[in-house]
């Protein structure tokens, strides 16, 4: 199931199949997103609700057409400062949707999530076989994000199938923490969820105030809970306040672990995923996590940590 084969993954998505693709975020489960069928059983493989629309990754070459090849409806200005600046990469950009896309990808919104990956294994599949790929992270719904081929294997175990579908070993996510999705079709635009383009990047460049993301919930991302390893995930402020929860923890009786990295934000970006499934592993009960500061990547690590944590009632009430 897991394989570096890029020609073979090419085929199972012209057969319909599905295949995990590396990206430098997350991994995604792809499907060609002009196949109804099989972008119908990403939702089915995965639970999600079908409601929860999916992005579209295209290939490098796509982003300079004037439409992004058809994916997009009229592309505006900032769509393009965008697109140049930040594509290939983590950036996922919400704009009209063009004629290349179908109602199942987007649950019959008007909008569509538009990215280049900048992965080369995945940058070669796109050019290769010129599909859109209709792709959600490659979890189960609401659970934590894998950042590994061997991630996606243990989620997807049993429901993918050998002769149909793949997994496209791409070694580990070299970011971490899904894309910055940015909302462009309103006025000004919106950051839907933070990640390694920051917020306040976006705005520098397109020279404008950009606002945190208002109104209904639009994006998975936007749950109150979500990204959940088995383990009651508790927040610190700092270190002093984590081993005061680890001492109570403790005394309780329970499994407890103490996740700190906020020496290094990349790393712990890099590793959270990883970190969180270790804690599973590991029979965790209770992992308590510091918090970085919120800047930079800081604010993306606080938003996947506090929806980890969420709706868990914390030993200190
Ligand atoms: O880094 C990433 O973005 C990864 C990799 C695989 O590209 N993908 C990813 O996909 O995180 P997913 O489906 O787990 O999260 C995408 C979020 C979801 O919350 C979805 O609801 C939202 O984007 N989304 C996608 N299209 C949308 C649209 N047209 N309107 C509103 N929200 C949308
Ligand atoms: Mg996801």
């Amino acid at each position: 199931m897991i394989s570096t084969d890029i020609a073979e993954a090419a085929a199972r998505l012209a057969a319909g199949g599905l295949v995990a693709i590396p990206t430098e975020t997350v991994y995604g489960l792809a499907a060609n997103a002009e196949d109804d069928a099989a972008v119908a059983r990403i939702f089915a493989v995965k639970q999600r609700p079908t409601d929860h629309p999916l992005i579209v990754h295209l290939a490098a070459s796509e982003a300079d057409t004037v439409d992004f090849g058809g994916w997009a409806g009229v592309v505006a200005p900032g769509a393009r400062i965008l697109a140049e600046a930040c594509w290939p990469g983590p950036l996922t950009m919400l704009v009209g949707a063009g004629p290349r896309v179908h109602r199942v990808v987007t649950g019959g919104r008007p909008t569509v999530g538009l990215r280049v990956p900048a992965h080369p294994l995945t940058q070669d599949l796109l050019e290769r076989t010129g599909f859109g790929l209709a792709a959600p992270s490659a979890n189960r719904f609401g659970r934590v994000s894998p950042t590994s081929a061997e991630h996606v294997a243990v989620d997807l175990d049993g429901v993918l199938d050998d002769r149909r579908d793949l997994i496209l070993d791409g070694g580990p996510s070299a970011i971490g923490v899904e894309s910055t999705i940015v909302d462009l079709t309103v006025e000004p635009p919106q950051i839907l969820r933070s990640g390694a383009i920051g917020d306040d990047e976006i705005g520098r460049l397109l020279d404008t105030t950009v606002d945190a993301a208002s109104g209904p919930s639009r994006a998975a991302g936007m749950l109150a809970s979500h990204y959940a390893p088995n383990a009651r995930v508790v927040l610190a402020d700092d270190r002093h306040q984590a081993d005061d929860l680890l001492a109570a923890e403790r005394q309780a009786g329970r499994e407890v672990a103490v996740l700190d990295r906020t020496d290094d934000l990349v790393v712990a970006a890099q590793r959270l995923y990883s970190d969180l499934r270790d804690a599973d592993r590991h029979g965790v009960e209770t992992l308590i996590v510091v918090l970085p500061e919120a800047t930079g990547l800081g604010i993306a690590l606080r938003d996947r940590l506090t929806k980890a944590s969420a709706d868990r009632p914390s030993p200190t009430g």
